[in-house]
């Protein structure tokens, strides 16, 4: 499975199956935690009982207390972290989407049971829940290119490609609060129109536009 299949088949799933995730593929997602701690300056970590992260109420209700496993997205304190934990903590979920697992952001947890290994200098940002669905979730309502985005002048192709992939990026509450605009000279902006982790689902916005538009190196 290619990375943009994963984009399409990937959605947010909040109930797990009873099964431990195996070591080798264990490896994988620890191999490639490495490379992305490396790119983006984190420290994302896999935490492979979740415990009782996912115990509260509102958790319970939605079923997250039966994820097996957890990825704690911590980093050094920074007024871009958030937007970074996005953009790369979204290129695990992927992966881990291509590797027959699934995944579910989530920014309601409880930090004292994560059980992640945070600096004096590092901050929590948030846990992504992790384990073999019971079902590959369903699909959800979107809003449309034209409420998310801005052109002036002609609309290029590989714009419209990125914005069609980035509306199938999760984001806080499906809030989908962006705007990603293409400026007269050929520039790509991102802007956050506010929200609970908006600056979360930017980073996941960007990733997923820049995977659609091919922009990647
Ligand atoms: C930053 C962020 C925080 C989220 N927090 C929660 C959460 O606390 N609880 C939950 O059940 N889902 C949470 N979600 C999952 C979203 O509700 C879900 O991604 C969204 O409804 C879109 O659905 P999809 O992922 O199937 O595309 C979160 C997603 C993101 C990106």
């Amino acid at each position: 499975m290619t990375e943009l299949e994963a984009i399409f088949k990937r959605h947010a799933v909040r109930n797990y199956k009873d099964k431990r995730i195996e070591q080798d593929t264990i490896d994988k997602i620890k191999a490639k935690i490495d490379e992305l701690n490396e790119k983006g300056d984190l420290h994302l970590q896999f935490i492979e009982d979740a415990g009782n992260t996912f115990n509260r109420l509102l958790n319970k209700a939605m079923g997250l207390g039966s994820a097996p496993s957890v990825i704690a997205c911590v980093g050094k304190k920074a007024d871009d972290l958030d937007q970074r934990i996005g953009y790369f903590g979204e290129q695990l979920v992927l992966y881990a989407q291509t590797l027959g697992l699934n995944t579910c952001w989530a920014g309601t947890f409880n930090k004292k049971n994560l059980g992640a290994a945070v600096g004096d200098d590092e901050k929590v940002v948030i846990a992504i829940a992790i384990g073999y669905g019971e079902h590959q979730g369903n699909e959800r309502k979107s809003k449309t290119a034209d409420q998310v985005s801005e052109v002036a002048g002609e609309r290029p192709e590989w714009f419209d490609n990125g914005v069609e992939m980035a509306l199938l990026a999760p984001t806080a509450m499906n809030q989908q609060k962006f705007l990603i605009r293409l400026t007269e000279d050929g520039k790509v902006e991102f802007i956050n129109k506010g929200g609970f982790y908006s600056e979360v689902d930017l980073g996941i916005v960007k990733y997923h536009f820049e995977v659609g538009a091919g922009r990647l190196e």
